[in-house]
C-alpha cells in the first residue's frame, strides 16, 4: 500500500521530540500515561503537520474513502531490545523503558478520536501489546504465532471487538518478505447477492475462540451463535474457523461457502510492514491476514515485533461498554 503521508527526518525529529515529554510508564498507569499524552494536545505542543494527517485519516474513514492507512517513518524508541521467546511479554516489562511507539500510539488514537481498548487476560491487560512469535505459540492461529494468518478478524469468538486495528512496526526484517493482506467489507458484499447477505445476517454461525485465549481463560471454548454479517459491511468471521452452528439451517452452510468463495475472489490490498510504518485497519468492516512470501531467514523473522493497539471507532462506538469496563479504567474489559 501507498503511504497516506512519510515523515521527513525534520518531522519525524519534531514528533520524537514532542512524544518524549511523555514521562509516565503506560504498562504501571495507563490512565496517566494516556494524560500525559492528552496534555501534548492542551498544550499545543503536538506538531501540526501530524494533527493534520490525523484529521485526513478521521475523514476518509467518516466518508468512507478508506478505512486502511500507511504511515511511513514514523517514531519508535531509540533502543529496540531483543525479547525472550518463551516469555517476551515478562520480558518487554524488563527491557524496554523508553515508551515513544506507546505514546506516538496514544496519540494516533486521541487525535483520530478512536479510544483504545484492551483485555484483563491478553498481555496483563495493557493497552500496548506485541505482535511477537512465542515459542508456545509456533504454528497457531493466534497473535503470537511465527506463522501465516487466514483471513479473519481478531478476537473474532468476543463479544467486544475492536473497530481498528494499529500495528507499529518495531523491527521487520529488511529482506525477508511477510505482507499484511486487508479486504474491505464493501469489496467482500460486491461478491454476495441479497439472499446470501440474509442468511449471513442470522445467527448460524459458532467461531471457537483461539489457543492463547483459551489458555488465559479456560471458559473460553466457543463464541454464541453469531451472525457472520453485522451492520453495513462488517463481518465477523475466521477463516477455518468460523462455521455453521449445530442447529443451523442447510442454507447456512451454503452461504458459507459463498463466502469463502468471495474472500478468494475479492480484490485484496497487501502491505509489507517496515519497521516505522503504521498500518492501521478496520477490524470489522474488513478481513486481514498475514502472508509470508519468501522467508529465506527463519529465525530474524520470527523476532519481527510490531506494536499494536485495538481502538473503537469514537467515544460513542466505546460508551456502549460503559458497563463492563474493568477497575474503572475506560476500554479495559474482562476476558
Ligand atoms: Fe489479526
Amino acid at each position: 500500500m501507498k503511504p497516506l503521508h512519510e515523515l521527513s527526518d525534520d518531522e519525524y525529529d519534531d514528533l520524537f521530540d514532542c512524544l518524549s515529554g511523555v514521562d509516565k510508564d503506560p504498562y504501571v498507569d495507563y490512565l496517566a500515561f494516556s494524560a500525559a499524552v492528552r496534555d501534548l494536545i492542551d498544550r499545543d505542543e503536538v506538531p501540526k503537520f501530524f494533527v493534520q494527517v490525523c484529521s485526513k485519516i478521521s475523514d476518509e474513514r467518516v466518508s468512507g474513502e478508506s478505512d486502511a492507512h500507511v504511515l511511513r517513518n514514523c517514531p519508535i524508541d531509540r533502543e529496540i531490545p531483543l525479547f525472550d521467546q518463551d516469555d517476551p511479554v515478562t520480558d518487554k516489562y524488563n527491557k524496554k523503558k523508553t515508551f515513544i511507539g506507546e505514546a506516538f500510539l496514544e496519540l494516533f488514537g486521541q487525535l483520530t478520536g478512536a479510544p483504545l481498548l484492551a483485555y484483563s487476560t491478553r498481555n496483563n491487560g495493557d493497552f500496548f501489546h506485541d505482535v511477537y512469535a512465542a515459542n508456545q505459540y509456533n504454528g497457531t492461529q493466534t497473535q503470537k504465532t511465527d506463522s501465516e494468518l487466514y483471513f479473519h478478524n481478531d478476537r473474532t469468538a468476543h463479544p467486544v471487538r475492536a473497530d481498528f486495528l494499529a500495528l507499529l512496526g518495531m523491527r521487520c526484517p529488511e529482506f525477508d518478505l511477510v505482507f499484511t493482506g486487508y479486504i474491505d467489507g464493501r469489496e467482500l458484499l460486491k461478491h454476495l447477492n441479497p439472499a446470501q447477505q440474509a442468511t449471513l445476517r442470522e445467527p448460524y454461525f459458532v467461531t471457537p475462540f483461539d489457543r492463547y485465549s483459551r489458555d488465559s481463560n479456560r471458559g473460553q471454548v466457543q463464541s454464541e451463535a453469531h451472525a457472520i454479517l453485522e451492520n453495513d459491511h462488517s463481518f465477523r468471521y475466521y477463516d477455518t474457523r468460523t462455521t455453521t452452528a449445530p442447529e443451523a439451517p442447510d442454507g447456512a452452510k451454503d452461504a458459507l461457502i459463498v463466502l469463502k468463495d468471495t474472500i478468494v475472489r475479492s480484490a485484496k490490498q497487501r502491505h509489507r510492514i517496515l519497521t516505522k510504518d503504521l498500518l492501521v485497519l478496520a477490524n470489522q468492516d474488513g478481513l486481514h491476514s498475514r502472508d509470508m512470501v519468501e522467508i529465506n531467514d527463519p529465525q530474524g523473522t520470527r523476532q519481527r515485533w510490531l506494536l499494536k493497539t485495538y481502538a473503537f471507532r469514537d467515544d460513542r462506538a466505546a460508551a456502549v461498554h460503559d458497563a463492563v469496563w474493568l477497575d474503572g479504567v475506560r476500554g479495559r474489559v474482562g476476558d
